[in-house]
């Protein structure tokens, strides 16, 4: 492949997530191998106003693939949401040449990405966020370690709870979105599942364990996002002993759920993610994040992206959608009711089946 790109960057940014280490691999090895130069800024963004630039070799990167968290280190950066922050950001490219930069993270590490891309440091932004929300991509890099690492947690409890005939509440991580909620309940079976998103029928819960414990059920688990608040959850533990007089326990995996080993579906998503990042930024590509649609590693532009998002999740600004075609936005919507349609129906399941 022919490029005009010498020396590239790469970074992780935001919340760490399982599998972040097997995007670092395949971006260095990748570009190595097309005779680019690769360095990683430490500490995410804050690491490219700093200054913290270590360069990257093939052994360097051996071996991370199986480690959780994140090789280069990871941070929330205020800072570079400053012009003269993003200045800073600019002078170390320029002082290290480096001509192009892959971004791991979420949402505020694309607006970061553009950001760069516009000023002139092309920007190719990879999902790596354990939540899952990331509209435009069905699935993202530690999303599938987090929802093992939780089913393990719950198989954990479930014996437990299944010794001592009680129930035990799980809260689990995923921001404002309750996917880590809705699939891990599927896969505990959890007699209930509530999230943000759906109200949720504490009524019917009580009135299906009451039921449930009449048959004879022993154990019970009930997962909750994290996004419905402290107060949801741990309330619930409450309302459950005083509406059916089960025994209930409360656990909140926190942080946990965001650590450990990366399953092969996270490395190998993140592996193909990392390639397809190297692939386009080394052909002029800029300012869009690689995603999977329908099992394919795509592209999207970060501004569509972002404004999709915003879409989703009801957050649309009067003007956000200028600037797009009547089959962009056309797209946008079809994109969030497929989104949408999965996460209702998955609930209905798992609510519908827990007992
Ligand atoms: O975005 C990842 C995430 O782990 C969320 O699930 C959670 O709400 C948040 O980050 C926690 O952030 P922090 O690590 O700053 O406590």
């Amino acid at each position: 492949m022919e490029t005009k790109f010498k020396k590239i960057g790469i970074l992780t940014s935001g919340g760490d997530a399982p599998g972040m280490n097997s995007v670092i691999k395949s971006v260095t090895c990748a570009a190595i191998n097309q005779g680019v130069e690769v360095v990683g800024i430490l500490g995410g963004y804050s690491g490219l106003i700093n200054d913290r630039i270590k360069p990257l070799t093939k052994n360097d990167v051996a071996g991370i693939v199986s480690l959780g968290g994140t090789f280069l280190y990871s941070d929330r950066c205020d800072e570079f949401k400053t012009e003269e922050g993003m200045q800073k950001a600019i002078a170390t490219c320029k002082k290290h040449n480096i001509d192009g930069i892959i971004a791991i993270g979420g949402d505020g590490t694309f607006r970061g990405a553009t950001d760069l891309s516009i000023r002139g440091i092309p920007c190719i932004g990879v999902s790596g966020t354990i939540d899952n929300d990331i509209t435009a991509s069905d699935i993202t890099v530690g999303y599938d370690t987090a929802m093992n690492t939780v089913m393990k947690l719950g198989d954990a409890l479930r014996d437990t709870c299944e010794s001592h005939a009680r129930c035990n509440v799980i809260e689990v991580m995923g921001r404002n979105a309750g996917y880590i909620a809705i699939e891990t309940g599927l896969a505990l079976n959890a007699i209930g599942v509530a999230v943000q998103e759906i109200p949720f029928d504490k009524e019917a819960l009580f009135e299906k364990m009451n039921e449930a414990r009449k048959n004879g059920k022993r154990s019970f688990i009930v997962v909750v996002a994290e996004g419905l608040g402290a107060e949801f959850s741990e309330g619930l533990v409450t309302e459950i002993e005083e509406k059916t007089g089960i025994e209930t326990r409360f656990v909140r995996p926190a942080h946990i759920v965001r650590g450990g080993i990366p399953t092969l579906a996270d490395r190998n998503f993140a592996a193909k993610c990392g390639y397809k990042a190297v692939e386009l930024l080394l052909n002029g590509v800029s300012d869009v994040v690689v995603v999977s649609r329908h099992d394919q590693i795509v592209s999207m532009e970060i501004k569509f992206a972002l404004i999709l998002d915003r879409m989703y999740k009801n957050k649309l600004k009067d003007d956000d959608l200028e600037g797009f075609t009547v089959e962009q936005i056309k797209q946008m919507k079809e994109i969030c009711k497929e989104r949408h349609d999965y996460f209702v129906n998955m609930y209905e399941v798992v609510n519908a089946i827990g007992y």
